[in-house]
């Protein structure tokens, strides 16, 4: 199943401040802060760091070095489309990174980014648990397995076909599902 972000918080600066408050605004709660601020929003945006820093006075600066330090926090949006490159031994050995390149090229976003078109997120990941068929990628949780470099390039296609097909179709329909005239 796709990942979903929450970005229709009504106010939320006003939900910054509660989720600081409800965590006593303490240097110590810094990463249970912005895992609720990430859980909450999808992504940490860096008007939230500047928030955060403001309520409890940690300085912005190591703020960011948290979030750029663990891999759990992301600073932008996810895509419409999460892309993950199982990254473990087995998947190593069979080419990973050359998928990883060609998904990075194809897509327009690097390992731990989104693309500037929204359409994908890239991660490289650990183990997927399932290495007789490395390497592995999974696309919004469907599992592709024995991933060559060409495969990588159709898959993006594809989904970059999907979301061209679903754009066209929305625009040629009225809002109640019949055709606009
Ligand atoms: S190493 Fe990739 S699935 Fe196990």
């Amino acid at each position: 199943m796709r990942k979903e972000t929450n970005l229709a918080v009504k106010d939320p600066l006003a939900a910054i401040d509660a989720i600081v408050r409800r965590h006593n605004i303490t240097a110590g709660a810094t990463i249970p802060i912005l895992q609720e601020i990430q859980n909450t929003f999808g992504f940490v945006a860096p008007e939230a760091l500047t928030r955060i820093s403001d309520l409890t006075g940690i300085p912005e600066s190591e703020l960011y070095s948290i979030v750029t330090f663990y891999a759990q926090f992301r600073l932008q949006p996810m895509g419409k489309n999460i892309i993950s490159v199982c990254h473990g031994t087995a998947c190593h050995l069979a080419g990973a990174e050359k998928v990883t390149e060609t998904i990075q090229f194809a897509a327009g976003a690097k390992p731990g980014e989104t693309s500037a078109d929204g359409l994908f997120s890239l991660e490289k990941v650990a183990c997927l648990g399932c290495c007789s068929l490395a390497p592995v990628v999974n696309v919004n949780d469907e599992t592709h397995g024995r991933v060559t470099p060409d495969k990588a390039q159709a898959l993006i296609q594809s989904l970059r076909e999907a979301d061209q097909k679903e754009n066209s179709g929305s625009k040629g329909e009225s809002r109640n599902g019949k055709p606009a005239v």
